[in-house]
């Protein structure tokens, strides 16, 4: 090592590890420390090429010292308490001026409280998207704070970041927690992308006896429509793939139970706390809840059967439409909370970078949320599913989503976040709806008062309900 370092990074769990490589494949000189000294040496002899680029620092004073102020310090550690633990370790040791990066997924509220704490400090909440292979060659990065941390940073994440068409995608979404909050939503948007896709796979499976190759196959002929993204293409990869040791298709050896860190959760808990419901990631975060449960479900099928009833014809088309649909259902509901989040918070997001900047690097990458980039920059403030294009998209491809939910009820096969998408968009297109019912039943037990349509505006109306009501 020959080069000062002019950043640091703490924690070479995989993320870190693959961050810290990319950082140095970029030309940039960086120090590494990790809390066992001997993971710190060990990942600095593997770095081939990239070593001399790599500073590993044996203590955290080590890891300060060796750096340019004002020091530039990404953290990649776990989410929640250990990144209290660190900043409690490290900010002494620092100086005003100096810039502490949280690149993990943590709690955006945490990220205002820290960014707050330590004053003359600055902290950057970043998200990152992309998995180990984005956090190599270049993921998607969300970022929150001031825009003079941003600007310290700026060049090393231009550099690191995905690149879609000569176009960094990283950006500075708003102060604070915004760049963590605009994460979570896209892990939320994450989890109701592969819950879909989830179902269709199964409506395949278990409606029309696809075997798994036939399910890759068909995967593989979508990502070069519409539909084309990363994770139709690992859903072709991995159906594709065969298991070692059985020579089964690997899809059938892999249990059926769903883990989860939390962030999908954390996007629903918010969304209703903003009354903003995303009722595809509610429905992709229970179906992952109720994956868990397989002790319930065998009590379930023991007691109630399983599958049953005739499955009606459904063309290959129609699976494909019914994916579009959902999935504009799901961007649509999430950019909304992303706007109801801005204006609650004051962060101003530019949705339509936040788009741009998925478009490469990020899990739910795919060809369309270019198109969504487009849509939000001409009027942010509407939803994207009432945009022309794609207002156009849901008027084609929601018959056929219509027959895939009939289709999978005839057969006794849940789409939770498929139907769940259908009952929303039958939602924001029913002018009167049943709340008059609601409002009735509420004055009736509780005296609560409901509005007349003939009255606008008059409150504290009762019903006459008859004895003593
Ligand atoms: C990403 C992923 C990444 C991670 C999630 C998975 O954008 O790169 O979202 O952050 O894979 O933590 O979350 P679950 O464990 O909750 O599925």
């Amino acid at each position: 090592m020959t080069k000062i370092p002019e950043i640091g990074l703490i924690g070479l769990g995989t993320m870190g590890r693959n961050l810290a490589l990319n950082i140095a494949s970029r030309g940039v000189p960086i120090a590494v420390f990790n809390r066992t000294v001997d993971t710190t040496h060990g990942f600095v002899a593997g770095a081939g090429d990239l070593a001399p680029l790599i500073a590993p620092a044996d203590t955290l004073a080590g890891l300060v010292t060796s750096l340019p102020t004002p020091r530039k310090i990404i953290l990649m550690v776990p989410a929640g308490d250990p990144v209290d633990d660190q900043i409690a370790s490290l900010a002494p040791l620092l100086s005003a001026g100096d810039i502490i990066v949280d690149g993990g997924n943590s709690d955006w509220r945490d990220t205002a409280r820290r960014e707050k704490s330590l004053g003359q400090i600055h902290f950057l909440g970043l998200g990152v998207s992309g998995g180990a292979e984005g956090a190599r060659n270049g993921p998607s990065m969300m970022a929150g704070g001031t825009a003079k941390a941003y600007a310290a940073l700026e060049p090393v994440l231009t550099a690191i970041a995905a690149d879609y068409r000569g176009a960094a995608c990283v950006a500075h979404l708003g102060p604070g927690g915004a760049g963590h909050y605009v994460k979570m939503v896209h892990n939320g948007i994450e989890y109701a992308d592969m819950q879909m896709i989830a179902e269709i796979y199964g409506l395949m499976r278990d409606g029309q006896g696809a075997s798994a190759g036939r399910v890759a196959d068909t995967f593989a002929r979508w990502n070069d429509g519409p539909l084309q993204s990363y994770l139709i293409e690992i859903t072709a990869r991995t159906a594709a793939a065969t298991d070692p040791e059985t020579a089964k298709p690997m899809l059938d050896v892999i249990a059926d139970r769903a883990g989860q860190k939390g962030t999908g959760r954390w996007t629903v808990m918010d969304a209703q706390e903003r009354a903003a419901p995303l009722s595809a990631v509610e429905a992709a975060v229970t179906a992952r809840v109720m994956s868990a449960r397989s002790d319930l479900r065998s009590t379930g099928q023991a007691l109630f059967g399983g599958v049953a009833g005739q499955m009606p014809p459904l063309s290959e088309a129609d699976l494909e439409s019914a994916l579009l649909a959902g999935k504009i259902v799901a961007y649509s509901q999430g950019f909304t909370l992303l706007a109801t989040a801005s204006a609650e918070e004051g962060w101003a997001l530019p949705l339509d970078r936040v788009a741009q900047i998925w478009r490469a690097g990020c899990i739910i990458r795919s060809a369309m949320l270019d198109d969504m980039a487009t849509a939000l920059a001409d009027d942010p403030a509407r939803p994207l599913a009432f945009a022309p294009d794609f207002a156009a998209l849901l008027q084609a491809h929601v018959p056929a989503l219509r027959r895939v939910v009939a289709a999978a009820a005839a057969r006794g096969l849940p789409l939770l976040a498929l139907s769940g998408a259908l009952a929303w968009f039958d939602t924001i297109r029913q002018a009167r709806g049943t709340a008059n019912l609601l409002q009735a039943q509420r004055d009736f037990f509780g005296a609560h008062g409901f509005e007349r349509i003939d009255r606008p505006g008059e409150t504290g109306l009762h019903g006459p309900w008859g004895d003593g009501q």
